[in-house]
């Protein structure tokens, strides 16, 4: 399952990453470039149009002829329609010009609103909506924003990401509208997109549909977001930020297609949602300090994840993570850390609380043996895992109820865990035996079922002396 999930993506072994990753890079400095170049252009074919509703109601230069925005008396003169900025909202013409055009000109005024009115579809190639602005902005969605549908239509330059937030601040998404990545095509292996990154290398990328990078101050609420080609919402190098009451889906069968994804992000709060996706609901990678996660319903997917860390070495950090009261039905892992071997750095202070599962394979689970394909040399480096809470885990799982695999050199402490009460989803499963691997830590009763007790070994000066000898990068 897991194992071999992702090894279709990459058209060769693993260790041509390391060849490739150079360049990799000077194709993203390449693509960073072309973005900027094509963003400037449509600056200046923009900048001279009417700034507000009510004098907007003529595109200059437009090919729409005698077509009039609808009149939208309930909005005051910061509200930018993207109607008004030529958007047809027919399913079929690119309206991204219009978004950038709205966005642009939003941008200029603090409180703006840049609108997505409901009763339309707007199609749009990938954009970048870029602050920072003049003060707070929100962008209202109200109807459906589709991505282009056939892989082929999506431009060669812009595969990392759809809709791209970059350098907001204060900066709110809310509305009863869809957000939708028509991703179908980028699901089947048959279709897969290579970006080729040299003569004899290519590598697979399909793109996230909202992206945040470097923001600060965001607040994602009310929407849906579906069927994203890889991730839905992801924050990079960003802080301060909110998702509450929001939907995700996507079909089981979606690969790589995580619900959201936080990668070095700080000060995050997610909460009341609705996430169903073919990989992790949520997923939280290195850099990521003070997230708390709460109230959120995660079927199907891969579960909530810690991780996958440490990859080809590299150093991962991350710490005060705080999940609670979070219903799981039908998913691989319920709460999940995952690392690979021969990484360095550390996870710190987590807490899994109020965790209700049912039908899931996996509800408790450390990995320090993640491997992507086959199989992963033995190494000796590890992410050291330590502070770790697991309390009031109720439910059903399908293959084993706890599973904790420590790297063999970098043990887990203070792995503490109190009130599990778990059941085989059908009577009969056979009971498997949970596993404890080089983890040491407190468990509390009730523990169900009874092989959890005893499956931790308890701290002692000398482990944890080992664990901390390993962590000091963070
Ligand atoms: C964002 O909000 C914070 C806190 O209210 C404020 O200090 C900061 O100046 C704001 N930044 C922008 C660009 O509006
Ligand atoms: C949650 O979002 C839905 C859909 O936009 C909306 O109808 C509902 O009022 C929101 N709930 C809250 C509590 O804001
Ligand atoms: C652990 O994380 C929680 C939540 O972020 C925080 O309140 C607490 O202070 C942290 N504990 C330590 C010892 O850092
Ligand atoms: C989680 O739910 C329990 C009861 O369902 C409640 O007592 C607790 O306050 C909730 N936690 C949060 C952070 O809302
Ligand atoms: C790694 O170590 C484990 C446990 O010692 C052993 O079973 C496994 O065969 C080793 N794998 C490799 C690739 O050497």
């Amino acid at each position: 399952m897991e194992r071999n999930r992702r090894s279709w993506s990459w058209p060769l072994p693993l260790f041509s990453v390391f060849l490739i990753a150079p360049l990799l890079f000077s194709v993203l400095i390449a693509t960073t470039s072309v973005e900027a170049r094509k963003h400037h252009h449509s600056y200046k074919n923009t900048h001279n149009r009417p700034h507000t509703n009510k004098h907007s109601n003529h595109r200059k230069g437009s090919d729409s002829g005698g077509f009039n925005p609808p009149a939208d008396s309930a909005t005051d003169s910061t509200t930018y329609n993207v109607v008004s900025f030529g958007a047809r909202g027919d399913g079929v013409t690119d309206d991204s010009q219009a978004l950038v055009g709205a966005w642009k000109a939003a941008c200029q005024l603090p409180g703006a609103t840049v609108k997505i009115p409901s009763g339309f579809r707007f199609l749009m190639r990938p954009v970048n909506l870029q602050g920072p602005c003049k003060g707070e902005l929100t962008l209202q969605i109200d109807g459906t924003l589709l991505a282009p549908s056939r892989v082929g239509d999506w431009p060669k330059s812009s595969m990392f990401q759809w809709l791209n937030f970059k350098w907001v601040q204060n900066f709110t998404i809310q509305g009863s509208g869809t957000v939708d990545g028509q991703g179908s095509q980028w699901w089947t292996p048959s279709s897969l997109y290579y970006v080729q990154v040299s003569f004899l290398i290519s590598l697979k990328i399909s793109p996230t549909a909202l992206r945040f990078y470097s923001s600060h101050g965001v607040t994602v609420r009310d929407i849906r977001i579906v069927n994203s080609p890889q991730c839905h919402l992801k924050f990079d190098y960003s802080g301060g930020i909110k998702v509450d009451n929001i939907t995700i889906s996507s079909p089981e069968n979606s690969p790589n297609t995580d619900g959201i994804h936080l990668q070095s992000t700080r000060d995050v709060e997610i909460h009341h949602s609705n996430i169903g996706c073919g990989d992790d609901c949520v997923s939280i990678q290195s850099g990521c300090s003070n997230v708390h996660l709460h109230h959120i319903n995660c079927s199907p997917g891969h579960g909530i994840s810690v991780g996958s860390l440490g990859k080809d070495k590299s150093a991962a950090c991350v710490s005060n993570i705080v999940v609670d009261n979070i219903s799981l039905r039908n998913t691989l892992a319920g709460v999940r850390i995952k690392t690979w071997q021969g990484g360095v750095g550390s996870v710190k202070n987590v807490s899994f609380t109020n965790i209700q599962v049912s039908d899931v394979k996996y509800p408790i689970i450390i990995d320090q043996f993640y491997c992507d394909k086959h199989r992963c040399e033995n190494q000796t480096a590890a992410v050291a895992i330590s502070g770790v809470k697991y309390d009031q885990i109720y439910g059903t799982y399908t293959a084993q109820p706890i599973r904790l695999a420590c790297s063999t050199t970098v043990p887990c402490v203070d792995v503490d865990v109190a009130d599990i009460q778990l059941k085989p989803s059908i009577a009969g499963i056979p009971s498997s035996a949970s596993l404890c691997w080089n983890s040491y830590g407190k468990s509390q009763a009730p523990l169900l079922p009874s092989s959890i007790d005893g499956c931790l070994r308890r701290d002692t000066a000398y482990v944890k002396r080992v664990a901390r000898s390993h962590e000091h990068v963070c």
